[in-house]
């Protein structure tokens, strides 16, 4: 079980960041152009959240399987993990949950303006700090 999902979740982040980074260029670049918010733009958006979400998911089923997510916290204690173990086990879990919550926020956030304009500047605010998170506390050296 613990193999499958660190797969899982493993491929899967190579479509999340691909989705986050397309959202948030695309919400940069027509705000900043003054371009007219078309079906397109929604379906990037609502993409990159649904997938956003599945890796939450994923991740969170993740956490509770693995000996590197809370099983290392319980064993160890808090005190007892070294930075490397800490980055699973803590930072990015809770710094992929703050980063889902932003790109949640700004969708919904997107859907309730009614003008282009404020609609790409809440989605590129938003997804763009999602992504800067998520970024931010990646495992790279487990990762590739
Ligand atoms: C939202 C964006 C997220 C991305 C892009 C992402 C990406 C990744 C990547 C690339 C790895 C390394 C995989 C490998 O070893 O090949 C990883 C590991 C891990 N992730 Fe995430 N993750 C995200 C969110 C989360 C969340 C929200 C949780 C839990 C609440 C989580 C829990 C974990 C755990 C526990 C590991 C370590 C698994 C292990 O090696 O035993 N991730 N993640």
């Amino acid at each position: 079980m613990y193999s499958i999902l660190q797969m899982i979740h493993s491929y899967w982040a190579y479509l999340v960041l691909t989705m986050i980074v397309i959202a948030s260029f695309n919400a940069i670049t027509k705000y900043l152009s003054g371009k007219e918010f078309q079906a397109i733009d929604f379906r990037i958006a609502l993409f990159t959240l649904i997938v956003t979400h599945i890796q939450l998911l994923i991740g969170l089923a993740l956490y509770f399987v693995s000996p590197n997510g809370f099983k290392n916290i319980s064993a160890n204690g808090m005190s007892g993990l070294s930075s490397a173990a800490r980055l699973l086990a803590v930072e990015h879990p809770f710094v992929g949950i703050l980063a889902v919550t932003f790109i949640t926020i700004g969708y919904s956030k997107h859907k309730k303006k009614l003008t282009s304009k404020p609609k790409f500047k809440v989605l590129a605010i938003f997804y763009t700090l999602g992504l800067l998170l998520v970024l931010s506390r990646i495992p790279w050296s487990n990762w590739f």
